[in-house]
């Protein structure tokens, strides 16, 4: 990837939906994910495989992940806590293994019932089946990385104590998540820069929640640091059920847009990405879409070339 490029990896359809109260409609999913997918994200995360008591908005998710298989071109990713959402989710045909656990214990506890070191445990199980499958991408979700909801600050030597059990199990893709809006650009900055450094096999990302209005800003200070992945949600729905307080991501719309005025190419068609956010609110009445862009829509004579 460019320097002047970065990835927007869309989390909708599974950090989205898994906090809301109503079900959505298997159908209305796939059709939200193919009109994300023909906006031109890359990555999109369609679900979870996990407990459907945990997260009833799932119980759909082998169907689901049949209606948007023929998708082209883009990888499907979805969530799994352990081995037997990693088995589900290839056997239905996803491409991308997304394994989360959290480094402050107790959110590991409350949203995966297992410490961090069991979960560790359960990565390596993870690797070991996924070196005898065929093509298995698995990223790491590190939760809690900038606070936690129930321990607050996350000291920083136990997220590169994390780190460091995930690279010695040979994974090579970390997202740092920000679960609950607890991270401030220079938190951020300081995080990735070491993260950069210390770690060059990996690749890492970032995951931001708009919690307490600081999402973009930790984007930014994350783009500035070197990081060219950013995780993001249609209408900025999303929010982890097991942490309390949690709403939603940076909302996709105002990432592609501020990278977007910045000249760095996304590869999204804003255009195209704003009928989509527009297809969320027509599915979803009643639930308020924080996007900015969306609500104000674009500026006039916006006349950057990376608009498509
Ligand atoms: N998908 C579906 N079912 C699963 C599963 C998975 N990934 N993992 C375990 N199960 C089933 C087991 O087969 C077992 O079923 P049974 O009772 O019919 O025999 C049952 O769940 C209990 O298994 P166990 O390993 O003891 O799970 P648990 O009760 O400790 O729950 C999780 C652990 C991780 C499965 C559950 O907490 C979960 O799904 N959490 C998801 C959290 C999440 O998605 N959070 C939001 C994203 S950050
Ligand atoms: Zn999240």
């Amino acid at each position: 990837m460019s320097e002047n490029e970065v990835q927007i990896v869309e989390v909708g359809p599974r950090d989205g939906l898994q906090n809301l109260k109503e079900f959505v409609d298997t159908e209305k999913k796939i059709s939200l994910i193919k009109q994300l997918a023909e906006s031109g994200i890359r990555e999109i995360e369609v679900g979870g495989f996990v407990h459907p008591k945990a997260i009833p908005q799932f119980q759909d998710i082998k169907e689901m992940a049949r209606g948007v298989l023929g998708i082209k071109g883009v990888k499907l990713m979805a969530l799994v806590p352990n081995l037997k959402g990693a088995e589900n989710a290839i056997e239905s045909g996803i491409n991308k293994i997304v394994f989360v656990f959290s480094v402050s214990r107790s959110h590991n506890m409350n949203n995966v019932k297992r410490t961090p070191e069991e979960s560790l445990e359960e990565l390596q199980k993870i690797k070991e089946w996924s070196s005898s499958q065929p093509d298995v991408d698995v990223r790491v979700n590190l939760a809690t990385v900038f606070g936690c909801p129930f321990e607050g600050n996350v000291k920083n030597e136990d997220v590169f104590r994390c780190i460091e059990g995930i690279g010695k199990i040979g994974m090579s893709e970390i997202t740092l998540c920000d679960t609950v809006g607890y991270g401030n650009p220079r938190q951020v900055e300081e995080i990735t820069s070491t993260c950069l450094k210390e770690y060059p096999r990996i690749m890492f990302g970032v995951h931001f929640h708009n919690t307490r209005g600081l999402g973009l800003a930790n984007n930014l200070a994350a783009y500035k640091s070197g990081i060219r992945s950013f995780d993001s949600s249609i209408g900025g729905l999303g929010g982890c059920p097991f942490a309390p307080g949690a709403s939603g991501n940076v909302a996709t719309e105002d990432a592609v847009f501020m990278f977007s005025e910045m000249g760095i190419e996304t590869g999204v068609d804003i255009g195209c990405l704003l009928k989509t956010s527009q297809y969320l609110k027509e599915i979803l009445p009643d639930v308020p879409l924080s996007s900015a862009l969306f609500r104000a829509g674009l500026p006039v004579q916006t006349g950057s070339a990376c608009y498509h």
